[in-house]
């Protein structure tokens, strides 16, 4: 059984199907078409799928182009229709997993796909869940709900985590080239997930389980929110001591060994790292253990909005104005520079804050034009063309995202005052009585 799916994936005759398409699943697609694969789309959303049969991208970094080639090539389909599922000899999972309301791990989306695919599970698939979760879910959370066909695990299909590590808008490395960390549920169901992956990217990375593969992924994302915490407080701690953390990290950044930069800002975004970690302390609980640097970097994390508003409020107090009634300016809405991405944006988070202090607030982002209802906000807002006259009408403009299509100089020349949270402006030479660094 093994041999034969692995000759199939190596003769490009297998099918790849791709569940939930979105900013992992789209790029995962276009890698194996690359590849030479043929795949197979699945969303519960038809908007993307209509969108996608129709040759057009809905993620900003991926472009229409791109998509109406896979199109024309014959060998991608997309779509709603779950029982197609069986056509697919491996199946590569990349829903959601979000917090609930509580803060606990939201596994509805991995639960409603391991049915589905159970449905029509046969022999011989490969199944790869993908989503960022907690060490264990393979096993005790997927694993179960695909046995409920009747299908024997080791026996009957393969099983196996490889986390995604996409990062949106990012230049130096792409799908292909971020090596990919695989784990298997046995050896033959590693033997399978690794053949799959050669296809699309470069480097595979085997490592002995799903667990220790799931584990990678949360150490990652761990790794990167407690530094930003700590970056994040010494920021809080440098700024009273009239050091320039942004100064600091660019010195400490020339050692060559030993020290990785981390950047603070206005809080944290995404759709991993101020999530993720939590999976781990949800699951941490069972074991009896508290994941105390988890809880500390969140704490730390989730009061960065707060601070921001207090400088802006300070600044504003000492050109004589109070929060209350000012009209604040906030640039940026998506949750890092030169992408499309709102989610955990800590801009909603700010804007919200403004708004609950009485000022009125505007926004400008080229990558999203209106704010769309989301679980958490609705802001019911629209992005404002950006110019000399519109910038000169606000008290404030708060730099959230540092956009790299931002000409920050035309911004400072014609704003009453910044609030910069990223160090967008270190470089200008004009104007720097007016900003303020928070
Ligand atoms: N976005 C990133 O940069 C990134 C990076 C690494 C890992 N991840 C992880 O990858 C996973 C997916 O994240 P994403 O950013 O691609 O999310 P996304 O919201 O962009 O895409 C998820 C897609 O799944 C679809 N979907 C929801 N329920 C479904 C179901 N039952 N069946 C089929 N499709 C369904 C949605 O319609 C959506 O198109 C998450 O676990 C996330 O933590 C994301």
């Amino acid at each position: 059984m093994l041999e034969k799916l692995v000759r199939k994936i190596e003769n490009r005759e297998a099918v790849i199907g791709v569940v939930g398409l979105g900013y992992v699943g789209l790029p995962l697609v276009r890698e194996f078409s690359a590849g030479g694969a043929r795949v197979l789309g699945f969303d519960v959303d038809e908007k993307k799928i209509r969108e996608l049969l129709a040759g057009r991208s809905y993620i900003d970094h991926i472009p229409s182009s791109t998509v109406k080639e896979i199109v024309s090539q014959g060998r991608f389909d997309a779509t709603t229709d779950f029982s197609r599922l069986a056509e697919a000899d491996c199946i590569l999972i990349c829903v959601p997993t979000p917090l609930t309301k509580m803060r606990e791990p939201d596994m509805s989306y991995v639960e409603t796909t391991a049915r589905t695919i159970a449905e029509t599970l046969r022999r011989g698939q490969l199944v790869v869940l993908e989503s960022t979760t907690y060490p264990g879910t393979t096993r005790e959370v997927m694993l179960p709900l695909l046995e409920e066909s009747g299908l024997k695990v080791g026996r009957d299909f393969f099983l196996a985590f490889s986390p995604e590590r996409e990062d949106p808008g990012r230049k130096d490395y792409s799908t292909r080239t971020i090596p990919k960390v695989v784990g298997g549920y046995d050896k033959p169901s590693l033997k399978a997930a690794v053949a799959c992956y050669e296809i699309a990217i470069n480097t595979v990375v085997p490592v002995s389980s799903c667990e220790a593969a799931e584990a990678c992924k949360i150490l990652e994302n761990t790794y990167r929110c407690v530094n930003i915490a700590l970056v994040n407080e010494l920021k809080v701690l440098f700024d009273r001591m009239g050091i320039d953390v942004w100064e600091v990290i660019a010195g400490s950044a020339t050692k060559p060994f030993g020290f990785t930069p981390f950047y603070p800002g206005p809080g944290l975004g995404g759709h991993c790292i101020p999530i993720d970690p939590f999976y781990l302390s949800w699951k941490a609980k069972q074991y009896g253990m508290t994941t105390r640097f988890i809880e500390l970097a969140g704490e730390i994390n989730v009061s960065m909005p707060e601070y921001v508003i207090s400088r802006v409020m300070d600044a504003l107090n000492e050109r004589k104005k109070a929060l209350r009634g000012s009209k604040i300016l906030v640039l940026g809405l998506a949750y890092k520079k030169d992408i499309d991405d709102v989610r955990e944006s800590p801009s909603l988070e700010l804007i919200e804050l403004l708004r609950e202090k009485g000022a009125k607030v505007d926004y400008n982002d080229p990558y999203c034009p209106k704010t769309h209802k989301m679980r958490e906000y609705d802001l019911k807002m629209t992005s404002k063309k950006l110019s000399a006259a519109m910038l000169k009408r606000y008290d404030a403009v708060l730099i959230s995202t540092d956009h790299s299509d931002y000409d920050y100089q035309f911004i400072v020349d014609n704003a009453q005052l910044v609030v910069d949270t990223r160090n967008a402006t270190v470089g200008l030479k004009r104007g720097r009585r007016k900003i303020v660094r928070a």
